[in-house]
């Protein structure tokens, strides 16, 4: 889960990794450092900090050290508390070679006993010093730094991303990638390379990236790189030329990126249908997807698989496929389905949704459908990433880079994106005529628009964070297609404000939650007119009667709720196949304001990581 950041060429190194490890801050936290070969004395230096970048950076000023070729990194600690001492890189005994490493060394505690038997003596209480001192091992056997490194990671068990550095031969960087603990990306400068856990660590320098495979290592040079297997072999990677631009990865003139990203979604709405909606002939076209009608019409079964949010997104698709293609959709929590030998055959397809591209459990999803002959798809952001390349075919969420911990506008891309897939499952398997599929693409023509109308009433809910945030707990309520946004309101409460929340179908009230309800715990329901409305109506009653403060998400015009709820917040009418793109971003910047006013860390929230790429 943590950022990693090198560099080798003409520039200096200190601040540009620096620079790139702020941009990775999302992905952990607890404490950083950075490794130089000093351009004075030719040895490596290190600053290492506990806590945030900005003490990091602040040790950089007081004990500056500078050269041409360095790494750093960003922490999530697994193993170790967070300090200075836990801190990454670790180095050699000799402090001759250094590591930043991403992921679990399964048997460290194995190699660590052998290493002190040999007279290893460990500076830290971390998993991956146990890797500098093999690398270490190797060298003083008159191996050079990618052979050292090579042989080093053959005895590790469980998966990493790592990269070394060694003081005599300060010109390269060697990078190594074993399963899908995280990302290996080398960035190919202009006589400059780069070497990032992520992309928009190094976007303001080159849009050439490499993305490394399992079981592959780079050997970086200012000149150029070269790629291999763990087992030697050469091998030849594409070279992607990524469409972000530095600026969407910057806060500009918002206070968060969380706030940022809320507000984007007018613009990232339209982004994800481009090239995909054909709103001239009343189509969707998913080329990426590489599905045939033939195969669409043998399907009998889709199965999302996906974490947090991204799994929110997926229970709205199973509403919106099952709805548009007439095809049984089943969801699962990847970290579930991969432990419970799924019954998968060729006539099914396996979707993984997943912003980041990277998370661990959804990967491991994957692999298990592999061999079962099932169609493999994910729904993904993050471009070039594992998920995406590891698929038959897929469709990106076209939402940018996404930087706030907190998901909001890779959620409503992905529902947009699987709004889509029903779209063109349903023309091809001949479930929607030509006049329903029209209608369907003209609705989504509407959004942006209505999504900007939502966005502009920010300050209500703003004065409505002010009247709640006082509270410890909140139950969330949504049914039918909005049930799914019970989920995800309170997800974004609890992980950016640490208030309580659950959210709930809202049937489901009176079969247990119902007897938490008195007035300290408000109840938050989305009771837009849909074919449930009267349903909703009647959990808000429930909920009055035991006293709780009712706030209810209304469509715009209907007054009677008025006298139902406390609050009201108002959305405008769209289609119920669409609503959850308008009911959620009131929840989203709900809790937003409820976090900033209780002083929450919004971007960071604590123990939390962007991409979870530990399980
Ligand atoms: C969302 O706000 C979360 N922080 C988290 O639940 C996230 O959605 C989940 O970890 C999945 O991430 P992914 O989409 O990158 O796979
Ligand atoms: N397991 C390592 C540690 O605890 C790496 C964690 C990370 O990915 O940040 O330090």
């Amino acid at each position: 889960m943590c950022g990693i950041v090198g560099y080798v060429g003409p520039r200096y190194a200190t601040e540009l990794i620096y620079n790139g490890l702020k941009r990775l801050e999302y992905r952990g936290y607890d404490s950083a450092g950075v490794a130089i070969i000093d351009e004075t004395s030719g040895r490596i230096t290190r600053r290492r900090e506990v806590g945030k970048l900005d003490r990091l950076g602040q040790l950089l000023q007081e004990q500056p050290t500078n050269g041409h070729i360095g790494i750093g990194h960003t922490r999530w600690a697994t193993h170790g508390a967070p300090s200075a001492r836990n801190s990454h890189p670790h180095a050699s005994m000799d402090g001759d070679v250094v590591v930043v490493h991403n992921g679990i060394v399964e048997n460290y505690q194995e190699l660590r006993a052998e290493l002190q038997a040999e007279g290893v003596v460990f500076a830290s209480d971390t998993d991956t010093e146990v890797i500098v001192h093999l690398i270490a091992l190797y060298l003083n056997q008159g191996h050079g730094l990618p052979e050292a490194t090579r042989l080093t990671v053959k005895h590790l068990k469980g998966s990493q991303a790592i990269v070394a550095m060694y003081a005599k031969s300060p010109d390269q960087l060697v990078a190594v990638r074993i399963g899908n603990a995280g990302g290996v990306t080398l960035g190919v400068g202009d006589g400059e390379m780069f070497v990032a856990s992520d992309i928009p660590a190094i976007l303001e320098h080159t849009r050439q990236m490499v993305f490394l495979e399992s079981h592959q290592m780079a050997i970086v040079k200012a000149d150029g790189y070269v790629v291999r297997t763990t087992d030697g072999v050469p091998a030849q990677l594409d070279i992607h030329d990524i469409p972000w631009d530095a600026v969407a990865a910057a806060k500009g003139e918002y206070d968060h990126f969380m706030q940022k990203e809320i507000f984007e979604q007018a613009r990232t709405l339209t982004d994800t249908m481009r090239g995909r909606v054909d709103f001239e002939n009343g189509r969707v076209r998913l080329p990426d997807l590489e599905l045939s009608e033939d195969e669409a019409q043998g399907l009998e079964r889709l199965i999302i698989v996906a974490c947090g949010t991204s799994a929110y997104a997926g229970l709205i698709g199973k509403f919106l496929i099952e709805h548009l293609a007439r095809l049984p959709v089943e969801i699962d929590y990847a970290s579930e389905f991969r432990y419970r030998q799924p019954i998968l055959n060729d006539r099914c397809a396996v979707l993984a949704i997943t912003q980041s591209g990277e998370t661990v459990d959804t990967l491991a999803a994957l692999e298990e459908a592999w061999d079962t002959g099932a169609r493999i798809w994910s729904i993904v952001n993050a471009i070039g990433s594992q998920a995406m390349r590891l698929a038959d075919g897929y469709i990106t969420m076209q939402a940018g880079p996404e930087i706030g911990v907190a998901s909001t506008k890779a959620f409503t891309a992905s529902i947009i994106d699987l709004y889509m897939l029903g779209l063109y499952l349903g023309e091809l398997r001949g479930v929607l005529s030509p006049a329903e599929l029209r209608q369907h693409v003209n609705a989504l023509m509407a959004l942006p628009d209505l999504a900007g109308r939502v966005l502009d009433h920010d300050d209500e809910y703003q004065a409505l964070a002010e009247q709640l945030s006082g509270y410890k707990n909140f139950l969330y309520l949504g049914r039918g297609i909005n049930y799914p946004i019970a989920l995800e309101g309170a997800l974004k409460l609890k992980e950016i404000s640490y208030i309580h929340a659950e959210g709930y179908p809202a049937g489901e009230m009176k079969h247990g939650p119902i007897a938490l309800i008195d007035e300290t715990m408000p109840v938050l329901t989305i009771a837009i007119k849909d074919h449930v409305y009267d349903k909703m109506l009647s959990q808000i009653e429930q909920a009055r009667a035991r006293g709780a403060v009712v706030i209810a998400v209304a469509t715009e015009g209907d007054e009677f709720i008025k006298e139902k709820a406390d609050y009201v917040i108002y959305v405008p009418e769209v289609s119920e196949m669409l609503s959850p793109l308008v009911t959620v971003i009131p929840l989203q910047l709900l809790a937003y304001h409820v976090a900033t006013l209780l002083n929450c860390d919004v971007d960071q929230p604590r123990n939390l990581a962007k991409s979870v790429t530990v399980e």
